[in-house]
C-alpha cells in the first residue's frame, strides 16, 4: 500500500494528531486494568514528542452512542499514559470546538494532551465530514496508530484525512500490517491457521478466506460443535448454530476437494453444567452424551494439535479452544498456548480472548506478536481493506 509512516515524516514544532486505539478496559473505580493498548502506542507518541512535535490524542472508549457518558470518559487513559510515559499528559474536556482549541494553541513543543472520548460526538461514527475537517484544523499533521478501530470508517479516522495535508500510519499500525503480510503474503510454511472460540457465523468469512492461503487449519473452541455437528455426530447440550451446520459442511468439502488438513478435535471435555462446580469426563469425538455439553477440547485433542503445529514455520491464532475463563475448562487453551510458546515458528495471536488467554499463562512474552486488534484483525483475515488504512493512502 502507498501509505507513509511517522519516521518519514518531520514533526519538529508541528501540531500531530495522532489517533490512538485507549478503548482499554476499566474497573467501577475508574481504574485502567489493562493498558496494553497504551503500552503499544508509546513508541509512536515518543517520537513525535522527541521531536519536538505538539502532541495531540484523540481516541474512543467504549459505545457511548453520541452522548457524554461520563463513565465513559478517557481522563483515567491520560493519567495512566502520564505515568507509564513518565511526564505530563494534559487532559482536555472535549475533543472540539473552544477547549481543544485553546489547549492545542497553548502547547510547547513535546507536549502531549489526550482530548476526551471522540465518541461523545454522534458525528465520529457518522463519519461527517465537517467533524472531520473541525478535527483536521486542529494539527498540520495526522497520523493514525489505531490499529484496532482501523476495521470502522469514522470521522477520526477517515473524513479527517480529506482535509489534512500530511498524513501517515503510526509504528504500531505499521508493525501489526508488517505481521499480518509475514504470515499470509509469502509465509515461512507450513502456515497453520487455528481458529477457536464460540461462534462460526463471527469467523466463517475468515476461515473460507484463509482456506486458500494456509497449509492446514485447527478449529476448536465451541465452535467445533458445529462441526462436529456436520458430521452427523452427537453435540448434548453444546453451545451449536443450527443454521450454520451447512456452512460447516461446505467448509469441510472444500478442504477435502483441495486436500487441504482440516483438522477438529478428536475428544472432548464435557460437562453436565456450564460453571466450575460442574461433573466433567472426557468422552471421544462421536461420544458427547445427551444432556453434557462440551467445554473443551480433551487430552487427546491437546497431543495431537501440539503435532500438527511441531513443523510449523508460521502460526496464527484466533479464539480460544474452550470456556477458559472458567478455569476447570481453560486446559485446552493453556495447552494451546504452551504449544505455541515453545514453538520456533513466527507465532501471530489476535483477537481479545487470546490475548487474555495469553495474559493467564503469563505466556503473552514468548508469542512472535500479539494484535491489539480484535474486530479489526478479523477483517483482516476475512480478507477485507480497513477503512482506516484505505483513507491513509496517496
Ligand atoms: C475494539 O476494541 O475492538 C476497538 O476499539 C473498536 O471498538 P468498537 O468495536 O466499539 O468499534
Amino acid at each position: 500500500m502507498n501509505v507513509r509512516t511517522i519516521n518519514q515524516l518531520n514533526l519538529a514544532d508541528k501540531r500531530v494528531l495522532i489517533r490512538v486505539d485507549f478503548n482499554v478496559p476499566m474497573d467501577k473505580y475508574g481504574q485502567v486494568t489493562d493498558d496494553t493498548r497504551i503500552q503499544a502506542a508509546l513508541p509512536t507518541i515518543r517520537m513525535a514528542a522527541d521531536q519536538g512535535a505538539r502532541v495531540i490524542l484523540v481516541s474512543h472508549l467504549g459505545r457511548p452512542k453520541g452522548k457524554v457518558v461520563p463513565e465513559m470518559s478517557l481522563e483515567p487513559a491520560a493519567k495512566r499514559l502520564s505515568i507509564v510515559m513518565g511526564r505530563e499528559v494534559g487532559f482536555v474536556p472535549d475533543c472540539i470546538g473552544e477547549p481543544a482549541e485553546k489547549a492545542v494553541a497553548a502547547m510547547k513543543p513535546g507536549d502531549v494532551i489526550m482530548l476526551e472520548n471522540i465518541r461523545f460526538h454522534p458525528e465520529e461514527e457518522k463519519n461527517d465530514d465537517a467533524f472531520g475537517a473541525k478535527l483536521a484544523a486542529l494539527c498540520d499533521v495526522y497520523v493514525n496508530d489505531a490499529f484496532a478501530t482501523a476495521h470502522r470508517a469514522h470521522a477520526s479516522n477517515v473524513a479527517i484525512t480529506n482535509h489534512v495535508s500530511e498524513k501517515a500510519a503510526g509504528l504500531l499500525m505499521k508493525e501489526e500490517i508488517d505481521y499480518f503480510e509475514k504470515a499470509f503474503v509469502a509465509p515461512a510454511r507450513p502456515l497453520v491457521a487455528i481458529f477457536g472460540g464460540a461462534k462460526v457465523s463471527g469467523k466463517i468469512d475468515a476461515i473460507r478466506n484463509v482456506l486458500g492461503k494456509v497449509d492446514k487449519i485447527i478449529i476448536g473452541g465451541a465452535m467445533a460443535n458445529t462441526f462436529i455437528a456436520a458430521h452427523g455426530y452427537p453435540t448434548g447440550s453444546s453451545f451449536l448454530e443450527a443454521d450454520m451446520v451447512d456452512m460447516a459442511k461446505e467448509v469441510i468439502a472444500v478442504t477435502s476437494a483441495r486436500k487441504l488438513k482440516l483438522y477438529l478435535p478428536v475428544d472432548f471435555l464435557v460437562a453436565d453444567k456450564f460453571d466450575s462446580t460442574a461433573e466433567t469426563r472426557v468422552v471421544p469425538l462421536k461420544e458427547i452424551p445427551e444432556g453434557w455439553s462440551a467445554v473443551d477440547i480433551g487430552p487427546a485433542s491437546q497431543m495431537l494439535f501440539k503435532e500438527i503445529l511441531w513443523d510449523a514455520k508460521t502460526i496464527v491464532w484466533n479464539g480460544p479452544m474452550g470456556a477458559f475463563e472458567i478455569p476447570p475448562f481453560a486446559g485446552g487453551t493453556n495447552a494451546l498456548v504452551n504449544a505455541l510458546a515453545t514453538s520456533p515458528a513466527v507465532t501471530i495471536v489476535g483477537g481479545g480472548d487470546s490475548g487474555k488467554a495469553l495474559k493467564n499463562t503469563g505466556l503473552t512474552g514468548k508469542m512472535s506478536y500479539v494484535s491489539t486488534g480484535g474486530g479489526a484483525f478479523l477483517e483482516l483475515l476475512e480478507g477485507k481493506q480497513l477503512p482506516g488504512l484505505v483513507a491513509l493512502e496517496g
